[in-house]
């Protein structure tokens, strides 16, 4: 749940973050939350929360849902779909939003129009980042985050001060199941498959950015607020 703002924004942002998996769109999301106020909603997030219900609590979609993840699958689209629709009031919130994570197949993105429509909003940009898939992988494979607040490091790009615990909450750093060989492999295929044709869906409807993602995360946020200078004014 997010906090409510002492002040309505004026001037809500409403962006889609696209990219492989592993290619730092959580992270921005986090730099972009900082400079601009909106949520980031990540189905992953969201799912991945699932884990902590006792097994008797789940859903038999949910359970499907966390062993699609654990092999590095997509998750049936009308599962998410389901989940996002639960959320029409993260769509209609007044701070704006930063998709991440979602849409991921063609017919996600035409449910999201759906939504938007319904929410009665539109989306500001697509943010697209790009990055050789040799360093997407590398990313992946050394991603650590914090089982408490979910804070996100990187063994060799972005270390914790103390190995293993995390920085902002003390809290354990674990490896995502995800993130192993096998299922990196698997993630990269479905990412190709599915979701980067939705960067031509986008680009047709002028709303695609495409960002390159090399360097430091800060680098690649000053590259985005540059990219976005015209749509921020
Ligand atoms: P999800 O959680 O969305 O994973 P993902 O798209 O695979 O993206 P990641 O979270 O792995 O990476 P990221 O791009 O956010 O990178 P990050 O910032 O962490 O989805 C997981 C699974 O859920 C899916 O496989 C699927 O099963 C299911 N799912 C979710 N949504 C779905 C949907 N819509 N439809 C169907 N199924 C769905 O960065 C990665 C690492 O790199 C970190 O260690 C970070 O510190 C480091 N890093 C970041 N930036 C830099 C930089 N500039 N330089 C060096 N290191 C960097």
């Amino acid at each position: 749940m997010c906090e409510p703002q002492p002040q309505p924004q004026t001037n809500p942002r409403r962006f889609v973050l696209l990219g492989a998996p592993g290619v730092g769109k959580g992270t921005q999301a986090e730099l972009l939350t900082a400079k601009l106020g909106a949520c980031q909603l990540s189905t992953g997030d969201i799912f991945r929360a699932a884990k902590t219900l006792e097994v008797g609590e789940r859903t038999p979609a949910i359970t499907a849902a966390l062993e699609y993840m654990r092999k590095g699958e997509l998750v049936p689209d009308e599962t998410v779909v389901a989940l996002v629709a639960e959320r029409i009031g993260c769509i209609r919130c007044e701070k704006g939003f930063l998709l991440d994570g979602f849409p991921r197949t063609a017919a996600q993105a035409e449910e999201l129009e759906t939504l938007l429509a319904r929410a009665g909003v539109k989306l500001d940009a697509v943010l697209s980042y790009d990055l050789p898939i040799d360093k997407v992988v590398a990313r992946l494979s050394g991603r650590r985050t914090c089982a408490g607040c979910k804070a996100v490091f990187h063994v060799a790009a972005r270390p914790p001060k103390v190995e293993g615990i995390c920085d902002q909450c003390g809290g354990k750093l674990y490896q995502r199941e995800d993130d192993r060989p096998e299922a990196i492999r698997v993630r990269m295929e479905a990412y190709e498959k599915s979701t980067s044709p939705l960067a031509d869906y986008y680009r047709a409807k002028g709303l695609l950015i495409s960002i390159l993602a090399e360097g430091t995360p800060e680098e690649i946020f000053d590259r985005t607020l540059q990219a976005l200078k015209p749509r921020l004014a």
